[in-house]
């Protein structure tokens, strides 16, 4: 089929390239000139495994082509996905639509009446019918609008895109839902995946609510990690007896300094606003303390530091990994990040290393002392802090490690506990007590 894909940032360039793997003819639209060049020179504006090598297949078999904007191509388009970003708005909890409508506007011009407009863009539950009203207005037919939610993680985005756990559809028109079905195909067919059909507003909220779910989890698990810090009990072990419930279910229950990146955090709060518009806010008021405990988990470990090392002012501190989860180069939101720019701001003198985001440490966090040799990172730091659980660091061998003082606080308890502390290491775990 031939699709237009609008937006190519991490859900886009993922969408569009999976697109492509499946056979189809896809027109990637970005105005950004940076990011667009990068991609048609076959190489991603941001770092995930494996989507690399699959766009520069897809750019050689002549499956994808890149534009800053529609031209006469887009007509002949049966599908056009929208991904554009959906930020938090500064100075308020709700998401910014903006980019939706911008992208509607410039679409109109050369969309064709038996062409399905499709979102997948994370939004507040209302913006489609919005978006079709305005879509209307600038075209003399009845445009066709469908959402179609999008849950691939970081880190394993093309595998997600290609092998999703379900494809939810939110249309009530029967031409929409089959041109949807029939560009998944070599998907469902292969994997037998479900697909749901649902209206519009239970599409737009599925995905809010599925974030939200996730980050209520994890912050469950960290508020029992609370209770253990002060009862002597072990959150990693309670997460796992509380696991082996199916109805629990074990995944999302890793306690340590919580969630960040730039969806959990951010659709937790659109919500909490668009339930607050509708006059639903009470309804989702328990979001608030998910986050205030999720931010919490950063402020313990400042506290465990000047625990430790008192006043702040001077010491040498190693974190190790700045990024919001391994396999990404994300810096939105990060728990390990935000907790090397507090150390700094209480006047330590912090060292980051990460395997991937140095170079754009650098570039724009010049005061921390971002480098890509962890020995320089770790020599004579008087405490360490493992921020982002890279495999990398899962493996390190505590007895080759040269520190000045060897006190580590496992920021994701991955670590294991005994061979560090057989090291010589003293070893700090969150909800461990
Ligand atoms: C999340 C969702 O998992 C995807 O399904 C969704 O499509 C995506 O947002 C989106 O809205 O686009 P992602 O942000 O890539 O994906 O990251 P997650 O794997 O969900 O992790 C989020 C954060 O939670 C990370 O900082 C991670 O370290 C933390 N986390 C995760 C924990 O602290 N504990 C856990 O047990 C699991």
């Amino acid at each position: 089929m031939k699709i237009t894909v609008i937006g190519l940032g991490y859900l886009g360039a993922t969408h569009a390239v999976a697109m492509a793997e499946l056979g189809h003819e896809v027109i990637g639209i970005e105005p950004d000139d940076k990011k667009r060049s990068a991609l048609e020179s076959g190489k991603l504006p941001f770092f995930e495994p494996g989507l690399d090598k699959a766009l520069v297949d897809v750019i050689e078999k002549g499956r994808i082509t890149f534009k800053a904007d529609h031209d006469e191509n887009s007509k002949n388009a049966e599908l056009h996905f929208i991904c554009v970003g959906t930020p938090q708005k500064q100075g308020s909890n709700a998401a910014d639509t903006k980019y939706l409508f911008a992208a509607i506007e410039s679409l109109a011009p050369y969309l064709s009446e038996d062409a399905v407009v499709v979102g997948k863009s994370t939004v507040p539950v209302g913006t489609a019918a919005e978006l079709k009203k305005a879509l209307s207005e600038k075209t003399d037919f009845d445009p066709k609008l469908a959402w179609n939610p999008e849950f691939l993680r970081e880190g394993t985005a093309l595998e997600d895109s290609l092998r999703p756990d379900r494809i939810v559809i939110g249309t009530e028109d029967s031409f929409a839902e089959a041109k949807i079905r029939e560009v998944y195909k070599p998907i469902t067919d292969a994997e037998e995946t479900p697909v749901l059909i649902t209206d519009i507003p239970t599409a737009e909220l599925v995905k809010a609510a599925a974030n939200s779910f996730l980050a209520t989890k994890i912050s469950f698990i960290n508020a029992m990690a609370e209770i253990a810090e002060v009862s002597g009990a072990d959150t990693v072990k309670l997460a796992e007896a509380i696991g082996m419930d199916d109805r629990i279910g074990k995944l999302f229950l890793r306690n340590g300094i919580g969630f960040g990146g730039g969806c959990l955090p951010k659709d937790i709060r659109g919500l909490m606003a668009r339930a607050e518009e509708l006059g639903v806010g009470h309804a989702v008021g328990f979001l608030e303390e998910v986050d205030q405990i999720n931010l919490r988990r950063r402020k313990r470990v400042v506290e465990l530091a000047q625990a430790e090392l008192g006043e702040l002012k001077n010491k040498k501190i190693a974190i190790l990994g700045a990024t919001f989860k391994p396999d990404s180069d994300d810096l939105r939101d990060s728990p390990a990040l935000d907790i090397a720019l507090e150390l700094e701001r209480l006047g330590a003198i912090v060292f980051v290393h990460d395997p991937v985001a140095v170079p754009h440490l650098k570039e724009n966090q010049k005061t921390l002392n971002a480098d890509e040799n962890l020995e320089t990172v770790l020599e004579d730091a008087e405490l360490t802090i493992l921020g982002t659980e890279w495999r990398q660091y899962k493996n390190l061998d505590p007895s080759k490690l040269s520190v000045a003082n060897k006190t580590i606080i496992d920021g994701r308890n991955v670590l294991d506990r005994n061979a560090w502390e057989a090291a010589g290491w003293k070893m700090i775990a969150l909800g461990r007590g």
